[in-house]
C-alpha cells in the first residue's frame, strides 16, 4: 500500500508568530487522523516555530527549497544538513515557481533532490506542463523527462524517501483545478516513468501528489483516483478549516 501523504505548501506566506498560531490551532483537528501523513513545508524563517509548535502532534515540518552543496560561499542558501538539524523532515524541490522565476532547471532539481536524499530529508520532487505544453500534447514526454530527470542517480534504496509531485503549472493559484481524471492521468504518467527508471515495484510503492487548486471541496474526488496518493496543497493549507478537510478526505 502506498502511503497517503498531504502537504501543505506555504509559499511565501506566514510569519514565525502567525506560524505557532496556525499549528496550534491546526493540531487538535487534525490529531488522529493517520491515514495520512500531514506535513507543513514552510518559508525557512518559520521552521523553528513550525518545528517547536509540532513537536508531541502528528503534524511534521517541510521546507520549500534546499540547496545542492553542503556548505560554502552561497549567500542567502540554505543546506540539506541545517534543515535537518532545525528538525526538518521533508523538502519540496523543483516547484514551478522555482522553476519559473528563480532559474530552477532539472539539473539543478536533481543535484538538490540527490543532496536532500544524501542528508536523510524526504524530498517532494514537483513536475508539471505549462498550457502551452499541454495544448501541443506534450504532457506525457515532458512529466516522464521531469522525473527521470530529477531522479538521476537516486539509488533504488533512497527511493523511499520520494514523493513526487504532480502540479500541472496551468492549475496552480490559478483556482483552475485539473480534473480527477486529468490528474490521475498525469500522475499514472509519473508512475510510468519510475517503472521505466526503476522498475514496476518501485512505480507501485512511491506516493504521487497532486498538486494545483486542490481545496476542501475537489480534494475527495481527487484522492478517489488510483494514482492520486496524495495533495501539494498551496492556497488552502493556509486556512486551518480547509487544510483539516483535505486531512479528512484522505482519511475518509
Ligand atoms: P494552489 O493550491 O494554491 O493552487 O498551489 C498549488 C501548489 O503550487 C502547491 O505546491
Amino acid at each position: 500500500m502506498r502511503r497517503t501523504v498531504i502537504a501543505g505548501n506555504w509559499k511565501m506566506n506566514m510569519t514565525p508568530k502567525k506560524t505557532a498560531e496556525f499549528i496550534k490551532a491546526l493540531a487538535p483537528m487534525v490529531a488522529g487522523k493517520d491515514k495520512c501523513d500531514i506535513v507543513l513545508c514552510v518559508p525557512a524563517i518559520d521552521i523553528p516555530a513550525a518545528v517547536e509548535a509540532a513537536k508531541g502532534t502528528n503534524i511534521k515540518i517541510g521546507a520549500e527549497n534546499v540547496h545542492f552543496k553542503a556548505s560554502g560561499a552561497y549567500t542567502g542558501e540554505i543546506s540539506a544538513e541545517m534543515l535537518v538539524e532545525a528538525g526538518v523532515e521533508y523538502v519540496v524541490i523543483g516547484h514551478s515557481e522555482r522553476r519559473q522565476y528563480f532559474g530552477e532547471t532539472d539539473k539543478t532539481v536533481n543535484l538538490r533532490t540527490l543532496a536532500a536524499l544524501e542528508a536523510g530529508l524526504k524530498a517532494i520532487v514537483c513536475v508539471g506542463e505549462t498550457l502551452e505544453e499541454r495544448e501541443l500534447g506534450y504532457t506525457e514526454t515532458l512529466l516522464k523527462y521531469q522525473t527521470k530527470m530529477a531522479l538521476t542517480n537516486v539509488k533504488a534504496e533512497q527511493l523511499k524517501n520520494v514523493i513526487v509531485a504532480y502540479e500541472p503549472v496551468w492549475a496552480i493559484g490559478t483556482g483552475v483545478t485539473a480534473t480527477a481524471e486529468q490528474a490521475d492521468e498525469g500522475n499514472g504518467f509519473v508512475r510510468a516513468a519510475i517503472a521505466e527508471a526503476f522498475g514496476n515495484d518501485a512505480a507501485e510503492s512511491i506516493t504521487v501528489q497532486y498538486g494545483g487548486s486542490m481545496n476542501d471541496g475537489n480534494a475527495a474526488e481527487l484522492l478517489s483516483k488510483v494514482n492520486v496518493d496524495g495533495g501539494l496543497i498551496g492556497g488552502a493549507s493556509l486556512k486551518t478549516d480547509k487544510f483539516t478537510a483535505i486531512v479528512d478526505a484522505a482519511n475518509a
